[in-house]
């Protein structure tokens, strides 16, 4: 069966070939005939191209008959394949997938559909890539540009639509970046709720599982960061358009998307932690002492200088750090433990890190949630907006700030207590970017 398919692979790749040869020969004849022998320059970016694609199908060939077995095909659905052996492209998200939530599914378990003919269609678009890798002119950072597969087809081949998850009972913990690295947290009963009717109530921030109820937007970017109109069509067919003052522009011009999974959920499996997160983890963990004067604060900094390179960045990183605490007991866990960081999550030689892969499941750092749920989203009549916009219709804070602040429990909810004035304003990320506090 294996033999068959590598034949086919064969004769995709030939085809390949023919048609890229009459392409090429298309143009060569509208060159110049004096042109037309036979010349290699390797100081001819076209003339690379050429080579490093016959070098590159040939050797993949030869790789792929020899060793046209089972073997191959398991191997290059390994996390390892495509994690390691295209190392500097997909570097971030390997990384990132060692220490996200299900580390144990492997990439194509998402990235590669069911069936021989997603294999095939994927393998096909790996020589390419191939190609990009040698030639080292992919694009940086990484964005899945292709229409990519529905996420209700990809996600729930492991995860039940119709599961009542209920609430949530989630305590964030923070530090802030003053001297004593005071701590803060807030704990949130989360109404995550469900979308089917014959497994819970339908409502809570599940209602959007798309299962009785569509909601569809359009963005005006490209990582869908601003969405100024949102249409809802309910179980009956009945249809809600919202929109923001400001957008007067007609929907049908714009790309409408219908909402999924990924629109909170932006990488399930490669999240790329923003420093201001990674540090509060590792203080929460111990593994940075919260008695050193300033830690957060100076470790925090530390990370987010606009380096180039990943051994420039460690460099720097270790220098500042030992400048601030000449201690070497104290500089050299807290060194350690920076770097740890800097290499979890940031990419320097791919462009990649938190600024660069937003993710929406909240809304501290980003917009997320508040993209639509900000009070702005109205009908026409601006009559209604976008219900749950208010700051307990997704959780209730339970307690918040820290010892014994966190015993002191209300089932009804507090009111946000922001570090020292009650607040409740819709635009979080205005000052909370994931890096140092503006
Ligand atoms: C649980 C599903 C899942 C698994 C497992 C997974 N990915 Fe992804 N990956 C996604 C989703 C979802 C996106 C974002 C798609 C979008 O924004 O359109 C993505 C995006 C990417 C991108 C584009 C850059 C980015 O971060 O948006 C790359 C590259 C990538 N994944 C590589 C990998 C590699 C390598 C592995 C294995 C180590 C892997 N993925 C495992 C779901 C997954
Ligand atoms: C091949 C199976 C598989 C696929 C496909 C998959 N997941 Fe998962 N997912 C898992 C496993 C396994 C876990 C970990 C469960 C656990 O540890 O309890 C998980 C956990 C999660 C969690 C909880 C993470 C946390 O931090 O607690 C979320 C959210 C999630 N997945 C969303 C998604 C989304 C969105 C998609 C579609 C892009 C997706 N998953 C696709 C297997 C999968
Ligand atoms: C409106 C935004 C939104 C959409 C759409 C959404 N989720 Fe969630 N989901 C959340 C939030 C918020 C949580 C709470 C946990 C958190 O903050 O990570 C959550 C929790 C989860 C969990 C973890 C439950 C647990 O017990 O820890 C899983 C798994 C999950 N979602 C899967 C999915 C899948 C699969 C889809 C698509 C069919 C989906 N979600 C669509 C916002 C969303
Ligand atoms: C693309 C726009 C959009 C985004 C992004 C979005 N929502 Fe919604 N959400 C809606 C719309 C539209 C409704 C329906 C409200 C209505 O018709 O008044 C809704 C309804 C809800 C409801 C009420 C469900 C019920 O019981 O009726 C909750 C809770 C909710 N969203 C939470 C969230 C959370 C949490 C996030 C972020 C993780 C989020 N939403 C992101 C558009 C959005
Ligand atoms: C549309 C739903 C929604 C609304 C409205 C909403 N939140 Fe949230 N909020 C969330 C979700 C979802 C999370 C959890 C994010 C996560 O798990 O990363 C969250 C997290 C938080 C956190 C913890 C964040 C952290 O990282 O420490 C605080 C504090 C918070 N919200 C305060 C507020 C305040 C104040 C308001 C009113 C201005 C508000 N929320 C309105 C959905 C909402
Ligand atoms: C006007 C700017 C501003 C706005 C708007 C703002 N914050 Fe803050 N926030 C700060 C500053 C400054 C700190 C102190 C940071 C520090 O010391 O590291 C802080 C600290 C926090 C902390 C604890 C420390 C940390 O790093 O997480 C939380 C949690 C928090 N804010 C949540 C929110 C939420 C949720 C919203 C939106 C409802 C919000 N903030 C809106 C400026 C702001």
């Amino acid at each position: 069966m294996w033999s068959h398919r590598f034949f086919l692979l064969g004769l995709a790749l030939t085809l390949f070939g023919a048609i890229l040869h009459k392409r090429e020969e298309r143009r060569a004849a509208k060159v110049e005939q004096k042109h037309r022998i036979l010349q290699i320059d390797l100081s001819r970016k076209r003339d690379r191209r050429i080579l490093a694609l016959f070098a590159f199908g040939a050797v993949g060939f030869l790789f792929l008959t020899a060793l046209g077995s089972y073997e191959t095909y398991q191997y290059t659905e390994s996390v390892d394949f495509c994690g390691k052996r295209c190392h500097v492209p997909m570097e971030p998200q390997f990384v990132a997938a060692q220490r996200t939530a299900p580390a144990q599914v492997a990439c194509v378990e998402c990235h590669v559909g069911p069936g021989a003919a997603a294999y095939f269609k994927t393998k096909l678009n790996g020589v390419k890539q191939l190609y990009h890798t040698v030639l080292v002119d992919f694009d940086r950072p990484i964005y899945i540009t292709d229409e990519r597969r529905p996420a209700q087809e990809v996600c729930l081949e492991c995860h039940w639509p119709k599961r009542y998850i209920g609430i949530l009972d989630r305590t964030y913990q923070h530090y802030l970046s003053d001297e004593a690295n005071t701590p803060f947290a807030v704990r949130l009963l989360l109404d995550v709720g469900g979308g089917d009717p014959s497994h819970g109530p339908v409502g809570g921030i599940h209602w959007h599982m798309s299962i009785v109820n569509k909601v569809e937007y359009i963005a005006t970017d490209a990582h869908a960061e601003t969405i100024p109109w949102v249409r809802v069509t309910d179980a009956q067919g009945q249809t809600t358009e919202y929109r923001t003052d400001d957008f007067k522009g007609d929907p049908s011009q714009h790309h409408i998307r219908r909402m999924d999974c990924l629109d909170c959920h932006s990488r399930p499996a490669h999240h790329v932690m923003p420093p201001n997160e990674a540090v509060d983890v590792a203080i929460a963990a111990g593994r940075i002492d919260a008695n050193l004067p300033f830690a957060k604060a100076k470790v925090v900094a530390a990370l987010t200088q606009p380096y180039t390179s990943k051994p420039e960045a460690l460099q720097a990183i270790a220098t500042s750090l030992r400048a601030a605490y000449p201690d070497a007991v104290q500089a050299d866990p807290l060194i350690a433990e920076a770097e740890a960081i800097y290499r979890q999550n940031f990419f320097p030689e791919m462009k990649t890190d938190w600024r660069t892969h937003p993710n929406n499941v909240g809304h501290k750092d980003w917009n997320g949630c508040f993209r639509c749920h900000d009070g702005n989203h109205k009908t026409s009549d601006g009559k209604k907006t976008i219900t749950a916009s208010d700051c307990n219709s997704c959780h209730l804070i339970l307690a918040q700030g820290t010892g014994e602040h966190l015993k002191k429990l209300n089932a009804d909810g507090y009111a946000f207590f922001h570090i020292d004035s009650e607040f409740s304003d819709f635009s979080c990320a205005m000052c909370h970017t994931g890096g140092p506090q503006k």
